[in-house]
């Protein structure tokens, strides 16, 4: 019978708690996956659901209504491409396929072409929010042609996480848009964590338990760095493994499988300074070097890993560089996506992508509220540091900020995405850098010629250096 309202191909932890997600909202979703024994268990574990399992391929397609929506949650690259491949000679025209992993925006693109010109509809829709979001409400950056998203609009808007009141899902931009800004959400995701792990870092030094940690970020994410992120951090302070905290036995050595990099090519094409998001993914590349960190630590010198400041100072302190860098990082961040967004003319909205990003996704913060005003009121706003109330809220954390950074430094403990981060506010906010003599030296070693302070903008002018090779 073709009747279900919404399949979904993929049944790993996300797909599974999606599909129960959509069938919670009164739809009846037909499911598949390659190894039919998950798709059977799943079935027989929700018996009340509206479910219907599918065997093979051409039983989960005829299980479907028309026009049939059917969404792939499997691994980026390859295996989103091989699921269309065999999809395409079961379908209709008109028929909707929706990936909504974590696709590279530019394959999006590219499947975006290549089904539309045979006559499908496609959609690229970044889902964040883990297995808890999937289940519950995440939010999705859907991008693709406008017409397909009406159609998909009553589902995705049911299933999102609600923020405010509206749900966290709208229509990003066509093609590639969704998962682009999918994209720099982990971008900033990477950041976020990392600046919480420096604090951490800086808060050990300075002799905090595990359990004085948990008081710590509970007490913060009571306060204005409410955020998801802070919370389970908390959370994972106070979890014990043997009696012992658990967070202590896990080995330091950072994984990632690829969107934060992504994010920092992109940056780099486009020439946007991302310093913070870089950093954070470098501080993964270099956690990773475990053996070769061990090595270096029996050679290389530093001052002993020790803070002497009094908790409660530290505690308001590290508060303070690590809001500031977070507004630095989200600004980067918003930077890169409006900068992409004219690049490409797909005209994306900051106040919805903010506003969409206060609920389900990883990055959900109370902060983002005031990112969103921020854009509801200046939609062509320069930079986020900008927003008066960002500006206020900088130039309050700045001597806590350098200070934090001082301490850290001094007592040798890398700080790499608090120090980008205020690298970038004091470049940011100085009317004279030294590329002065920059220039001067581009002009020395290959007549790139430089403008001058005296002359108007745009004059170009070559000095006739001393010769040095003698
Ligand atoms: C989300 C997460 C999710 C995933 C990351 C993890 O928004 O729900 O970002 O997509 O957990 O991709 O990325 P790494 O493995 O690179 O840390």
């Amino acid at each position: 019978m073709s009747n279900s309202d919404f399949g979904l191909i993929g049944l790993a932890v996300m797909g599974q708690n999606l599909v129960l997600n959509v069938e919670s909202r009164g739809f009846q979703v037909s499911v598949y996956n390659r190894t039919t024994t998950v798709t059977d268990e799943f079935v027989a574990k929700h018996p009340d659901k509206k479910l219907v399992g599918a065997k093979s391929l051409e039983e989960f397609v005829q299980s479907l209504a028309s026009p049939r929506k059917v969404m792939i949650m499997v691994k980026a690259g390859g295996p989103v491409d091989a699921v269309i491949e065999s999809l395409i000679p079961l379908l209709d025209k008109g028929d909707i396929i929706i990936d909504g992993g974590n696709s590279l925006y530019t394959d999006t693109e590219r499947r975006d072409k290549w089904l539309s010109d045979l006559g499908f509809r496609f959609i690229g829709a970044g889902v964040s929010g883990g297995e808890e979001g999937a289940r519950k409400g995440p939010s999705i950056m859907p991008g693709g042609p406008a017409s397909t998203w009406e159609v998909m609009k009553p589902i995705f808007e049911s299933i999102a996480a609600k923020a405010e009141g509206e749900p966290c899902v709208f229509h990003i931009g066509p093609g590639g848009a969704g998962h682009y800004v999918k994209m720099i959400h982990n971008g900033i995701e990477y950041g976020d964590m990392q600046l919480i792990c420096e604090a951490y870092n800086i808060f050990k030094a300075a002799g905090f338990t595990p359990d004085e940690l948990a008081e710590v970020f509970t007490d913060w994410n009571d306060g204005d760095l409410e955020s998801y992120l802070i919370q389970i951090t908390a959370e994972i302070f106070k979890q014990k493994d043997k009696k012992k905290p658990l967070v202590d036995l896990i080995l330091d050595t950072a994984g990632q499988k690829g969107t934060g990099k992504w994010t920092l090519i992109n940056a780099v094409e486009n020439a946007v300074v991302i310093s913070t998001i870089n950093a954070a993914v470098e501080a993964r590349i270099l956690s990773s070097m475990k053996d070769k960190r061990v090595a270096a630590s029996k050679i290389l010198q530093g001052p002993k890993p020790e803070i002497d400041v009094k908790k409660k100072k530290l505690v308001k302190k590290v508060h303070d560089a690590l809001f500031a860098s977070k507004i630095i990082s989200y600004a980067q961040g918003l930077d890169l996506i409006a900068s992409m967004g004219a690049e490409k003319g797909w005209d994306l909205n900051l106040a919805k992508i903010a506003a969409i990003w206060r609920g389900g996704c990883i990055i959900r913060a109370r902060f983002l509220n005031d990112i969103t005003e921020a854009y509801r009121t200046n939609p062509k706003l320069e930079n986020l540091m900008l927003a008066p109330f960002f500006t206020d809220l900088l130039n309050g954390f700045q001597e806590n900020w350098r200070e934090v950074i001082s301490i850290a430094t001094l007592a040798g403990i890398p700080v790499p995405a608090f120090s980008a981060s205020l690298g970038y506010y004091d470049s940011y906010r100085s009317a004279v850098l030294p590329a002065n003599l920059l220039q001067a030296q581009r002009d020395f070693f290959g007549a790139h010629t430089y403008e001058r302070t005296d002359k108007p903008r745009g004059e170009m002018f070559h000095t006739d250096w001393p010769d040095v090779i003698g």
